[in-house]
């Protein structure tokens, strides 16, 4: 664990009804839900519970709760050769969506990458709903081109765009360090 880790891992923080927090490993208790909800969503790439296992180990995701319940999660998923960083395995239970706790999980995250890594690139690669959120943030759309290949190449083998279809589904991509800064961190 470097020393940035130990910063932000394990702490939380409440904004408003919400708790946020930086998991470690000793929270692998949630990583299972995690990876069930990107396993059942729609348009986004499925991640084994040992994926989420090792997002929250590096401290880099960050959960949301409302009283005891978790309720979002989102997680710096990739790391490019080029620096840049991806955002993605973004969800909020169906029931607390429209609440603002991918709002608060997306603004969370972003802090901690801000303090982490200060001149790297974070994106992500969007759907409707998360576009939405992204936009609504201050997020720029970007161009394609301006990503490096390797970006797309877990499309090739996602289960849920079976004829490996660019551009078809989680593929518009915003700037986030586009993102005015939030206050959000931890
Ligand atoms: C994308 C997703 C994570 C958004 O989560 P969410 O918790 O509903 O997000 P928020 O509540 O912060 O924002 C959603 C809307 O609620 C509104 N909202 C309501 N109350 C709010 C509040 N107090 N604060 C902020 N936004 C609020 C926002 O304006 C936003 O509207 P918009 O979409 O028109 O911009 C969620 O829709 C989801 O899990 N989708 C399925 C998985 C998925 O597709 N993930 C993305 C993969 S690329």
């Amino acid at each position: 664990m470097n020393q940035e880790t130990k910063v932000h891992v394990g702490r939380e923080r409440p904004y408003g009804q919400f708790r946020a927090m930086v998991p470690s490993e000793e929270h692998g208790a949630y990583a299972a839900m995690v990876s069930s909800w990107t396993r059942g969503a729609e348009h986004m790439l499925p991640k084994t519970t040992e994926d989420i296992m090792g997002f929250f180990a590096e401290g880099h995701a960050v959960l949301v709760f409302d009283g005891e319940e978790l309720i979002s999660h989102v997680a710096a998923t990739y790391t490019y050769s080029d620096g840049a960083i991806e955002l993605g395995a973004m969800y909020t239970n169906e029931a607390h969506r429209g609440r603002g706790a991918g709002t608060v999980a997306v603004g969370t995250l972003l802090g901690v990458l801000r303090e982490k890594y200060p001149d790297t690139m974070v994106f992500a690669l969007a759907n409707p709903s998360s576009a939405k959120v992204f936009a609504r943030m201050g997020a720029a759309v970007m161009s394609p081109e301006d990503l490096s290949e390797e970006v797309w190449q877990p499309c090739e083998s996602c289960p849920k765009n079976p004829g490996s279809i660019p551009f078809h589904c989680c593929d518009t991509p915003y700037n986030l360090s586009s993102i005015p800064k939030t206050g959000l961190s931890i």
